[in-house]
């Protein structure tokens, strides 16, 4: 899936979004952004953060960037921060995840909720995220990765190919993500429906 398929998928998804994937993955943004919430006046960027349906949760003295490809997706953040009156959102921008143009370290915490297994490569999206959070800073990423059931990872390796067309990788390894990604993973918690997807808390190792 590259994104130019990401693109044309979440133009035809932003009008409905909401409605399908909207209460279903509350759990999973309500939770990542209570670890973003523990101290105040952080700087938190969310990367690929669509329709912005996390950003009423971050508390008020924060200052929260938002970044997406899809200027769809971002064209509903903004009418959500204008319609709410969202103080802590300082800026909604397009901008690739894997490229962005933040200085080094502009962040106390970045969080990626349901976007690690869109991104056209993992591993420069997470090396993106490490260079922009200041050192001992806080990552978090929400997602699905491939499941250990023998019967569901099956049929995600069935929708394997079909990830252009549905929006993200449907077998996405959680080790490999790991390791590609040079996470410093302190905790892993189960998320949503059947715990289906997982949280990770990582800390941003590297040197200052
Ligand atoms: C499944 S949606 C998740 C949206 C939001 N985080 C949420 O909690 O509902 C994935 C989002 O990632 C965005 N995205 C995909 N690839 C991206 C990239 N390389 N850079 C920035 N955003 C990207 C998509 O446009 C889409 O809005």
């Amino acid at each position: 899936m590259d994104l130019q398929d990401t693109l044309k998928t979440y133009r035809l998804f932003s009008g409905s979004y909401d409605f399908v994937f909207g209460p279903i993955f509350h759990p999973g943004r309500k939770a990542a952004v209570r670890i973003a919430n523990n101290l105040p006046g952080q700087r938190i960027l969310e990367v690929g953060v669509g329709t912005g349906l996390s950003l009423p949760y971050f508390r008020p003295d924060s200052e929260v960037t938002g970044i997406d490809v899809s200027a769809e997706m971002l064209a509903k953040a903004k009418a959500r921060v204008a319609r709410r009156r969202l103080v802590q959102v300082k800026g909604l921008h397009v901008m690739d995840a894997e490229q962005t143009s933040f200085a080094d370290n502009s962040f106390d915490a970045v969080l990626a909720l349901y976007v690690a297994s869109v991104v056209p490569n993992p591993a420069r999206f997470a090396a993106e995220i490490r260079r922009v959070c200041r050192p001992g800073g806080t990552v978090v990423i929400v997602n699905h990765f491939t499941s250990d059931s023998w019967l569901v990872s099956r049929f995600e390796k069935a929708l394997a190919p079909l990830a252009g067309k549905i929006g993200f990788h449907a077998d996405f390894p959680l080790d490999d993500f790991i390791e590609v990604g040079k996470l410093e993973v302190r905790d892993i918690r189960p998320s949503n429906l059947f715990g289906y997807w997982k949280l990770l808390r990582c800390v941003n190792d590297k040197a200052a």
